[in-house]
């Protein structure tokens, strides 16, 4: 655990500020952490140590004038501080720092190793944002610094941004709710000629009364230099965005509109993937979902049709591909076409460009459902990580899901597996807490200290980073132990990261081990074990039962609108799944709650439908 604590130090200097930890970065063995006024450099070996304590801090405050200036124009003390909001790798020996700096943010080159400031500070206006509490990205691509935030301090102009690097800086059009209606940005990669960025916003094209958010994915070419003097001129002439479709199949579709989190394009199955998990929106029943997009899929929906409103009042369309342009819009135009830089592009593809950013079609998830489903959790999925070379062989995929509170599931994920149909594309493996109340604050915070920020895999360590406002915690990525003293629970337990060992015990294997083991990540063999004894093996393989096949999920998600809740919770290592139901007359059947026996109304069906006409509607508001 990071509580703060120095060289030689358990604790944290007495009377010394909480912390208030913004960013983390890991690189290498090396985590830098990101806080309000400050940065620290933690190293993360020995991977056993219990106790992370950080080499370096730096101090990093706002002048007095820029916070008398932040409280003049009525922001609260606690905001008008410096928290650091970008954390990026610049060289190998330079970190790109930025912090809001009581909401007029600047950005800064720091040393890696001293964490000394390296020449001037530059402005952070459309780099970072001014308000602590709002989401942005950042990422460095040839030198190019790309950031998805806001410019102002009322956080009404809403900007993806290139600057540094050798190209002139570029922006997205100003207040124009084409473009964007209030993003919310999640995440940025670069993949092939293009950097993608990961949000969700206000969708423009439903003629609904309702505001309705959906997740989008946006992309612009690295190479792109701004239109000519009359259209976009200093502007990107390469932004296109799309919806992301994550739904769950049926007579009926049910959309996952809230993006939550994405991770790096990883490859999956010989594909170029990411995952990201969505969430139904905060005030409605609580479910989350991931999908897999293969980046190949996302770039063919940015060669597809176009979608445009004629008039204000007019619905959404396709446009007919004999109205769009050629070249085509959107293109990265290069020395040895036939426009050689998107400054040479006619005036009517650019101008097409600026009135035309959404694409048509959503892009499609991989299997066209989702690959996890959970609902009805007590707090929603928010952060994702992924390990693509997991198990003694590095050849097995694992995905963790990070709660809002810090609580971990563990899932098993075979690609392709879905295409044959019956397995189910994931394994649920198991559920752990990572925050540590005893270590950092027993909500003292109240539930904001304990919100999970950030999830991160640290393989070397065989380890996972979780980090909250007032501390970094590193967990083990499995609990082999747990599962020792009997073959039947070890091997049944299908962690790719656990096997038996011939003294009797489950050990974690660490990658590319020589010991001898038994495991079978498959499951296949394991009802020709021999039993064990005891509670824990009953309740584990039940509940394994439920969460294996996105079908029955579905269908037990399905029943859960239906009965009520199901409570899915942790007690002595036990999960317990509570049954309550509408009529209170609900029995437990096998893993499932059952379904209402008398009260109204009796055919689930018709709820079904009932529901199903919220979900339809996007907004979930009222069900139940
Ligand atoms: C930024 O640089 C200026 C000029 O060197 C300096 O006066 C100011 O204190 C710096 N601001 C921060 C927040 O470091
Ligand atoms: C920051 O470092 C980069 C190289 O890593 C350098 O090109 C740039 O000029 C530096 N910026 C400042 C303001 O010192
Ligand atoms: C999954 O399928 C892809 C392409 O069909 C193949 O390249 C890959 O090796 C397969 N992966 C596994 C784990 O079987
Ligand atoms: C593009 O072509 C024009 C002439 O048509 C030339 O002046 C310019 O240097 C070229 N730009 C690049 C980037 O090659
Ligand atoms: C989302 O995907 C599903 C399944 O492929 C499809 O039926 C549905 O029409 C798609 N929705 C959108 C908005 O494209
Ligand atoms: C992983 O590698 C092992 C050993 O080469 C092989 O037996 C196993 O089938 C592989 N699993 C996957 C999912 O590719």
């Amino acid at each position: 655990v990071f509580v703060g604590s120095g060289p030689g130090r358990l604790t944290p200097t007495e009377g010394a500020d909480d912390l208030n930890i913004q960013r983390v970065l890991r690189v290498n063995r090396t985590l830098f952490i990101g806080d309000r006024d400050n940065l620290y450099r933690v190293e993360l070996e020995p991977p056993t140590s219990t106790e992370l304590r950080y080499q370096r801090k730096l101090t990093w405050r706002s002048n007095p004038s820029d916070i008398d200036v932040c409280r003049m124009k009525g922001k609260q003390e606690g905001e008008c501080r410096n928290f650091v909001k970008v954390l990026l790798l610049r060289d190998e020996s330079t970190l790109f720092v930025c912090g809001s700096n009581a909401f007029n943010p600047v950005c800064a080159n720091y040393s890696i190793d001293t964490l000394q400031p390296l020449g001037d500070n530059i402005s952070g206006m459309a780099r970072c944002p001014y308000d602590p509490k709002h989401a942005n990205v950042a990422l460095f691509s040839d030198g190019m610094l790309f950031t998805a935030t806001v410019t102002d301090f009322l956080a009404i102009d809403a900007v993806i941004y290139r600057s540094l690097g050798d190209r002139p800086t570029l922006r997205t059009v100003k207040h124009d709710s084409k473009w964007f209606k209030e993003p919310y940005f999640v995440h940025a990669v670069e993949w092939g000629s293009h950097v993608y960025f990961f949000f969700r916003e206000i969708a423009m094209e439903f003629n609904y009364l309702e505001k309705v958010v959906v997740s989008r994915v946006a992309r612009v070419c690295k190479n792109d230099v701004g239109g000519s003097p009359r259209v976009l001129e200093k502007q990107w002439t390469s932004f296109l965005k799309a919806r992301l479709n994550c739904s769950v199949p049926g007579d009926s579709h049910f959309y996952f509109n809230v993006l939550q989190a994405v991770t790096g394009v990883v490859s999956l199955g010989g594909r170029p993937v990411v995952l990201a998990v969505f969430s139904t929106p905060s005030n409605s029943i609580p479910g989350s979902a991931v999908c897999a997009f293969d980046m190949t899929h996302v770039a063919a929906v940015f060669e597809g049709r176009f979608r445009e409103q004629k008039s204000p009042e007019s619905i959404w369309t396709p446009v007919p591909e004999d109205q769009v342009p050629r070249p085509r819009p959107g293109c990265c135009a290069a020395p040895g076409m036939q426009y050689n830089a998107s400054s040479a592009l006619p005036d009517d593809i650019l101008n097409f460009v600026k009135t035309h950013p959404l694409m048509d079609e959503a892009v499609p998830s991989l299997g066209h459902a989702p690959w996890i489903v959970r609902t009805l959790m007590r707090h929603q999925l928010t952060r994702v990580a992924v390990d693509v070379g997991a198990g003694p062989w590095g050849n097995q995929t694992v995905v963790f899901l990070g709660s809002e509170a810090g609580t971990v599931l563990k899932f098993l994920v075979r690609p392709n597996a879905s295409a044959s149909g019956t397995a189910g594309p994931s394994v649920f493996l198991e559920e752990f807490e990572t925050y540590r109340p005893d270590r950092c604050g027993r909500s003292g915070g109240g539930e904001m200290g304990q919100r999970l920020l950030s999830l991160e895999l640290d393989t070397a360590s065989g380890g996972l980073l979780a980090a909250f406002p007032r501390c970094v915690v590193r967990v083990p990525v499995a609990r082999c132990q747990q599962y020792s003293g009997c073959m039947k629970n070890c091997i049944g337990s299908q962690d790719p990261y656990c096997g038996w060992a011939p003294d009797g015990s489950c050990v974690f294997l660490s990658p590319g081990t020589r010991a001898a083991f038994e495991q079978d990540v498959s499951g296949a063999s394991t009802p020709g074990l021999g039993d064990c004894i005891g509670l824990l093996r009953a309740s584990l393989s039940e509940d394994r039962a439920g969460l294996v096949s996105v079908n029955l999920l579905v269908t037990s998600s399905v029943a859960a609108f239906v009965v009520g809740a199901v409570v899915s919770g942790f007690s002595g290592g036990v999960r317990v799944r509570a049954c309550e139901g509408c009529c209170g007359r609900v029995r437990r059947v096998g893993h499932a709650c059952g379904v209402c026996r008398g009260g109204r109304p009796q055919r689930p069906g018709h709820w079904l439908s009932r529901h199903w006409g919220f979900h339809k509607a996007e907004g979930l508001r009222g069900a139940g």
